[in-house]
């Protein structure tokens, strides 16, 4: 039987509640991994302060620190491969993941997105936008989704989604909040389904 915990990185912009979420339910399972990297385009956000009280290593990358993208790209998937990552899970990363780094971990990356993709999805769609086109089109649920990441935005397999409801006199945060309830419920799920399926 195999005792290699399974290496994590989390990539963060903002305040980090669903890599708190997935943290927590690291912490509370046995589920043989662990979180070793927090990934950021931001040095200082909610998810770098999360990962630095908690003892988990930072970086803070950025297409400015490098003369060229595909430099940018290869740095982390360096900082990756040093790290000895597993898998890489996008929790509210605001920022297009470079194809090279996609490449390096073929269904071993997942996005959490705020919506039932397919519908809602794709560049511009991300945070309050996704929730504000969601109450325009007047659907009557949203939810979340948890998907593979491919190079292409918000397109890769779907591997867990769920639905809440659009109530009336809902504002786009409103409902953004209703949804992140859901997400810190569905992302540690599929964190554990996607252990499962690596283990067969
Ligand atoms: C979450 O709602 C996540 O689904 C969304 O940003 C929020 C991040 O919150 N992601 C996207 O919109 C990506 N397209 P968090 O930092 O508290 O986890």
């Amino acid at each position: 039987m195999t005792t290699h915990k399974t290496r994590i990185a989390v990539f963060c912009s903002g305040g980090g509640s669903n890599f708190k979420s997935i943290y927590h339910a690291i912490a509370e399972k046995p589920l043989n991994a662990e979180i070793v990297l927090c990934l950021s385009n931001r040095s200082e956000c909610g998810a770098m302060e999360f990962a630095r009280e908690n003892g988990i290593a930072t970086v803070h990358l950025t297409e400015k620190q490098f003369n060229s993208f595909d430099e940018f790209a290869a740095a982390m998937v360096k900082r990756l491969k040093d790290a000895q990552i597993d898998i890489v899970l996008l929790a509210g990363y605001m920022r297009k993941v470079p194809d090279a780094v996609v490449k390096a971990f073929p269904d071993k990356m997942l996005n959490i997105h705020p919506a039932l993709l397919p519908k809602f999805g794709g560049e511009g769609m991300y945070g309050l936008y996704v929730h504000t086109a969601v109450l325009d089109a007047g659907e009557s649920e949203s939810g979340a989704t948890v998907h593979f990441v491919n190079e292409e935005y918000d397109k890769g397999k779907i591997l867990l989604q769920r639905t809440v409801p659009v109530l009336a006199g809902d504002t786009p945060e409103s409902l953004a909040a209703r949804v992140l309830e859901c997400e810190h419920r569905l992302y540690p799920e599929a964190v554990e389904k996607l252990l499962t399926i690596q283990k067969s």
